[in-house]
């Protein structure tokens, strides 16, 4: 198995947005990537493609950069890829957020990695800050804006287009994914947050439980009076982890000295609230190709160089040891650790 080194052999999952993306910047900056899986080769030199999953898997890559999205067959896909020793980096969430669980611990029982940095905040370095820098401060809230698509549309909102004119233009500019409803509906946030409960808890809840906001449904007339008072309308995701974690995606009205207020267009920012740090806050491009095809080839290079968060680390590794898996209200489960003692609450209290 490879465990870092010199050069390493890449393969990709999908060639859309991200994945085209990654391919790019590899091959800018590494060797050619060994083969990438599409649906239609016709359009791509026989070479470098193939539209069979099996052939992908006869190359031994040393990691395989899944780009294709949804739920199946990526897990199809990741599973065997790490049963067959094989790390896996993703972008993503749809699929970690309902299959992280099992895939972390595919992950541990084969010794490969699996990194999915661009599952959220595209080329924001949000899980390598948790899993890295945060690791040993205690994170007590997380504050946000994590989708780049519904807060281009707001922006463009802002500034007079009605919705259907600014999803336009966010389509026309790359920042929708072929079916929008999950960036519209919020349930996008909703699987971002579990990712985010994944590394920083090892909490393991289901998207559906998290209390959303569907964008279409913000009465227009907040843009007019936003604009009226030097307001901005805002979609923030707070996630406050106490004895119980509460997690939400809200339609605000924000002000010039709120943090968000400067974060527009495809832009998304997190803030940290932890007990050493006290506050540290990220921005940058939340959606993409480039910025989150650059997450991607980091979380590759981190395994080239073995840069990864290490699976004997004692945050991973000791599922088993240091607590149990809980079922909550018969809807979501939670992994009861040593930080957490107690169930899970998905909504504050107004
Ligand atoms: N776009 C962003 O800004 C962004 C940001 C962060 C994370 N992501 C995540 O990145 C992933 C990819 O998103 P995207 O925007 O690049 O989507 P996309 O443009 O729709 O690309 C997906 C690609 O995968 C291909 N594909 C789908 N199923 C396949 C299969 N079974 N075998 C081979 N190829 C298959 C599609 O081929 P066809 O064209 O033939 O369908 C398409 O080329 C998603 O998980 C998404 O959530 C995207």
């Amino acid at each position: 198995m490879y465990k870092g080194g010199d050069s390493i052999k890449t393969s990709v999952l999908g060639l859309g947005t991200v994945g085209r993306a990654f391919k790019e910047i590899y091959e800018l900056n590494e060797d050619k990537i060994s083969k990438s899986l599409v649906r239609d080769t016709s359009s791509y030199p026989k070479d470098n493609v193939t539209d069979d999953f099996t052939v992908i898997l006869h190359e031994k890559p040393d990691v395989i950069v899944e780009a294709i999205g949804g739920v199946e067959p990526a897990y199809t896909y990741l599973k065997q890829a790490m049963e067959q020793g094989i790390h896996v980096v993703t972008a993503n969430k749809d699929l970690i957020a309902e299959k992280g669980k099992i895939l972390r611990r595919l992950a541990l029982e084969n010794g490969v990695n699996l990194k999915c940095e661009a599952t959220i905040g595209g080329g924001i370095p949000i899980l390598s800050t948790i899993n890295h820098y945060l690791k040993r401060d205690t994170v007590v809230k997380i504050e946000g804006i994590f989708n780049g698509t519904s807060n281009f549309i707001l922006t463009l909102m802002s500034e007079g287009l009605t919705f259907n004119q600014a999803l336009e233009r966010a389509i026309e500019g790359g920042y929708c994914e072929s079916n929008p409803s999950a960036d519209l509906k919020g349930f996008d946030v909703a699987r971002k947050i579990c990712v985010l409960l994944q590394t920083i808890d090892y909490s393991f809840i289901d998207w559906r439980a998290i209390e959303v906001v569907d964008l279409e449904a913000i009465d227009p007339i907040w843009f007019k009076y936003a604009k009226a008072n030097d307001l901005k309308v805002k979609l923030i995701a707070t996630i406050v982890l106490g004895p119980v974690i509460q997690a939400e995606l809200e339609a605000v009205l924000v002000d010039k000295n709120d943090r968000a207020f400067a974060v527009d267009y495809e832009k998304n920012y997190i803030h940290f609230e932890s007990r050493h740090l006290k506050g540290t806050s990220l921005i940058g491009y939340g959606a993409g190709g480039s910025p989150t095809g650059y997450a991607l080839y980091q979380d590759v290079i981190d395994i080239q160089e073995n840069d990864v968060l290490n699976l004997q680390d004692k945050r991973v590794e000791p599922l088993d040891i240091y607590g149990k898996w809980v079922t909550y209200n018969d809807k979501f489960e939670i992994y009861e650790g040593k930080r957490r003692e107690n169930s899970i609450r998905l909504r504050s209290e107004k």
